[in-house]
Formats: structure tokens, C-alpha cells, sequence
């Protein structure tokens, strides 16, 4: 049976992978900063689920996630990296240090400490495997007032070209999900914290809506799926059209 690994797996966009994989069939580890959304998501799944709690930016929290994995469900095949934060837009000269860092920490360095850990597990296991990262629209246009989330974003593309390079020979798959704007907590908090909540950035969406967790989703357990088996390094934008206009 496919093992599947999710971080951010309570709540938003990793909530909704987690489910459609073990929907799909997978035995779904769900890992979160938050324990209780967390536990809250696999056990609504139910058996073939179970929650962990990590820190995505501390590198010994993220080993300790792959080895629960391990020990739980016998190994690993797919690794979802979604987790991540959003920091309050400002101008750029407003941002300090500390805001840059923490969005670094957990969206760039995050995502570098996940896929060490899980591909060291892939080679071991000598069966291959597929990471998706999850990226944004920012890994390729920057998002006004948020240069760190812009930055990572664009970073996380690069990681995953690089290790969709040093890993292919070995059968594991590395690709990112760039979405737009998709209807979760904090794209709700971005929009309402805008002065008209949103309404403008809504009307300029081709398809006049945002795009629903399932609908991300979706590209990302593709991008794990044999269905996809000739697919690495690559950079999915999944946005309604957005980025063409
Ligand atoms: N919602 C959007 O419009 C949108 C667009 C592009 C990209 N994204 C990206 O999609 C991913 C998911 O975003 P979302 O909108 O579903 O947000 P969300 O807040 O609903 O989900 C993110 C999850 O990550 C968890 N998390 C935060 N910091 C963590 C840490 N240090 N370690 C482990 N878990 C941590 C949170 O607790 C939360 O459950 C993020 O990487 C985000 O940048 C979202």
C-alpha cells in the first residue's frame, strides 16, 4: 500500500490532500505545527491515517516525522511538502528581520528539511517515490507586500529542480504545485485585510472565483500518482489562467 506523508495536513490546502490521498488509498501520515487539527484530520479520515506534530523548520522535528512515518505505515512513497506561513504585507522597506526570517525558516528552509529526511528514506527503501512541493504564484511573479514569501516561493522552486536532478536515476520524482488564489484561512485574512476585502482582486480572477483546496489537491496527488510517472522538476501552476493575462 502507497504511504503518503502531508505537512500542513490540518487545515487549508494539505488538509485536502490528505484526505483525497487516503481517499485515493494511500495510508496518509498527517503533520502539522497545530497537533490538534492535526489529530482532528486523521481521525475524521480514520484508520488508514495518522497525525504527527512538527515544526517544519527544525530540522530534528522534521526527522522524527519521517521516522514516525517509518515506524507507522512501514515506509514512505509520496511526501506532500505544503505547509507553510503567509506574512503581513507591508512595504518593502518595513520589513524586518524577524519577518523575513520566520518566512524563510518555515516556507524555504522547511521545505529543504522535509526533503532531505524523506529522500534519505526513498534512497534507503531503493523503491522510488515522488515529492510535490507546494509554491505559489509568488515562485514566479512576487506577491505585493510579502518579498520573504516571494522569495521563498521562488526558492522552493529551485530546490525542487535540483533534487529532481540529483534523484531521477533512483525513481523518485520531484515537481511543485504553484497555486493562485485558493480559499483557505489565510487567503481569507489576506483579502479582508485589503480596504475593499477583496472585491478587486477577485474581479481580475479569469475565472471570477478562487480556487477551492480540493482543486489544488488534486495537482498535487497527480504529481505523486504513476499517472504522471515521466513527470520531474516541473512547476505546475494551477491558478485559473491567472498568470497568462
Ligand atoms: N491559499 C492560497 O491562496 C495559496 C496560494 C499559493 C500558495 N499557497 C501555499 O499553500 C500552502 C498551504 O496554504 P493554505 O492556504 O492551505 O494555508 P493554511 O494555513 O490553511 O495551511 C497551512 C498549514 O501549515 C501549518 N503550518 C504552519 N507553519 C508550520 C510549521 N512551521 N510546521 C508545520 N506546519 C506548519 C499550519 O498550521 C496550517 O495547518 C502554503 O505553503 C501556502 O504558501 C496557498
Amino acid at each position: 500500500m502507497t504511504v503518503a506523508l502531508v505537512t500542513g495536513g490540518g487545515s487549508g490546502i494539505g488538509q485536502a490532500t490528505a484526505r483525497l490521498l487516503a481517499e485515493r488509498g494511500a495510508q496518509v501520515v498527517v503533520a502539522d505545527v497545530d497537533a490538534s487539527t492535526a489529530q482532528a484530520t486523521a481521525s475524521e479520515i480514520g484508520k488508514s491515517a495518522a497525525a504527527i506534530a512538527v515544526d517544519v523548520a527544525d530540522g530534528a522535528s522534521v526527522e522524527a516525522m519521517v521516522a514516525f512515518t517509518v515506524e507507522r505505515f512501514g515506509g514512505l512513497d509520496w511526501a506532500c511538502n505544503i505547509a507553510g506561513i503567509a506574512p503581513d504585507p507591508k512595504p518593502f522597506l518595513d520589513h524586518s528581520y524577524a519577518d523575513w526570517q520566520r518566512t524563510i525558516d518555515v516556507n524555504l528552509s522547511g521545505v529543504f528539511f522535509c526533503m532531505q529526511h524523506e529522500l534519505r528514506q526513498m534512497v534507503v527503501q531503493g523503491r522510488g517515490g515522488a515529492i510535490v512541493n507546494m509554491s505559489s504564484g509568488a515562485g514566479i511573479v512576487p506577491a505585493p507586500g510579502q518579498p520573504q514569501y516571494t522569495a521563498a516561493k521562488h526558492g522552493v522552486l529551485g530546490l525542487t529542480k535540483q533534487a529532481a536532478q540529483e534523484f531521477a536515476a533512483l525513481g523518485v520524482r520531484v515537481n511543485a504545485v504553484l497555486p493562485g488564489q485558493t480559499e483557505t484561512g489565510p487567503m481569507r485574512a489576506y483579502l479582508d485585510g485589503m480596504p475593499d476585502g477583496g472585491e478587486r482582486m477577485l474581479r481580475r480572477l479569469p475565472m471570477k472565483r478562487m480556487a477551492t483546496p480540493l482543486e489544488i489537491a488534486q495537482a498535487v496527488v497527480w504529481l505523486c500518482s504513476d499517472d504522471a510517472s515521466y513527470v520531474n522538476g516541473d512547476s505546475l501552476v494551477v491558478d485559473g489562467g491567472l498568470i497568462t493575462r
